[in-house]
């Protein structure tokens, strides 16, 4: 059902404006509130706190569907839901769910999450921005960048260093609201992909943040941002799935209209033979993705699995985007046939919530 209602939603809602969105950089606002009223921005998050109580598989499932048609829209749910829900409804106390969680779980509100900085991309336990301990509240200082939904969220997950002698243990998760005095949104970024979702870097100028807004224990921001990125890393390899798949359907379907040297071209081995590798591939990544959902929701050790699931997903959305490309020939080089765009956006999932060379360093580390 849950795919039905995805894969419906990408065909009907999500496709028809998604080549202008990308042209233009449009964040989608309106489709962003539909989609929190069939219930895909808290899909896993506890009904008491608004959202769908569903597992990580029915999630993955969510964000592979609308991300056949448009990689944009399913970054904004992905994060929402995997980088900002997650982390809350898991860690969070009962006033932070009540006051954060419900209006991100519904829809109502969105979600960013803030690590990277621009010293700390993937050494991320060199966070340069200060939280310093006032007593009742922290004094916020510093620059997050690259931030997904950073113009358009409402609350923001900041992770920020309050005592560096404690290195990444001295680090705190604060809750952050877009109208707090000092807050400010940096420049949009001009994207090679994902366009149609809003990412800008963020300042903190002396920004009042009340000790209540802290997740967690004193010290515990690094490990929440490992322990929600491990979740996120499966969201991003549904993402790249979902890529992949759409960039393989289209080229299949292409095979079978577009005819050269008498017959449709499907019927060429050449043709043949692109189209088994990716299907060998889309399948190989969908089962690491769903089988890192299922250890997720089984309660164990998932770690190198999600990082396998995004290694993987996220080299078989280029491979496959390039493969479409080639069998559109002269057509897949432009805007209306759709894959130029997938090519685009597949390449995002090989850095955001973790570079491939990070995954590697995870799968290796597991290992020992
Ligand atoms: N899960 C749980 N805990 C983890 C973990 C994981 N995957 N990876 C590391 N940790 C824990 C370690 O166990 C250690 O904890 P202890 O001190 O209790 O032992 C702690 O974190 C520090 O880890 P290391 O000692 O291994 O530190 P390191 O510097 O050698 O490595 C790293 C850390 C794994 C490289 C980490 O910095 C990392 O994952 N970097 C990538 C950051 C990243 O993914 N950024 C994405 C930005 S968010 C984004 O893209 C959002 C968006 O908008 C789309």
């Amino acid at each position: 059902m849950i795919r039905d209602m995805a894969r419906e939603f990408a065909e009907t809602a999500l496709k028809p404006g998604v080549i202008e969105r990308d042209n233009k950089q449009h964040f989608p606002a309106e489709l962003v509130s539909q989609m929190g009223e069939l219930g895909f921005m808290g899909m896993q998050v506890d009904p008491n706190y608004g959202g769908g109580g569903m597992d990580t598989l029915s999630y993955v499932i969510a964000v592979e569907e609308l991300s056949r048609w448009d990689a944009s829209a399913s970054v904004i749910v992905s994060v929402n839901n995997s980088l900002v829900c997650w982390g809350l409804n898991e860690f969070g106390t009962h006033e932070q769910k009540e006051k954060y969680l419900k209006p991100l779980a519904l829809g109502e509100k969105v979600g960013a999450f803030c690590l990277s900085e621009p010293e700390a991309g993937s050494d991320a336990t060199q966070q340069r921005t200060t939280a310093v301990d006032m007593g009742d509240h922290y004094l916020v200082n510093g620059t997050k960048n690259w931030i997904t939904n950073g113009g358009r969220a409402d609350t923001y997950l900041v992770m920020a260093h309050t005592d560096r002698e404690k290195k990444h243990k001295g680090i705190n998760c604060l809750i952050v609201e877009k109208d707090m005095e000092g807050f400010e949104v940096g420049p949009k970024e001009d994207k090679l992909g994902i366009r149609g979702s809003d990412t800008h870097s963020l300042n903190f100028n002396d920004v009042k943040v009340p000790k209540e807004n802290r997740v967690g224990d004193d010290g515990f921001g690094f490990k929440f941002a490992m322990k929600t990125l491990n979740g996120g890393r499966i969201g991003i390899a549904a993402q790249a799935l979902g890529i992949a798949a759409g960039a393989f359907d289209l080229a299949l379907e292409y095979s079978k209209i577009r005819k050269a040297f008498g017959t449709e071209i499907f019927n060429h081995q050449a043709i043949q033979f692109k189209l088994a590798d990716m299907k060998m591939e889309l399948e190989a990544a969908r089962a690491l993705v769903y089988r890192a959902a299922w250890e997720k929701d089984q309660g164990m050790d998932y770690a190198a699995s999600a990082a396998m699931a995004k290694l993987h997903a996220s080299k078989t959305a280029m491979f496959c985007a390039d493969q479409a490309i080639q069998i559109h020939g002269g057509n897949g080089y432009v805007k209306e046939y759709h894959v130029e765009r997938f090519l685009r956006d597949a390449k995002i999932t090989e850095i955001y919530e973790g570079t491939s060379e990070i995954q590697r360093m995870t799968i290796a580390r597991s290992l020992r």
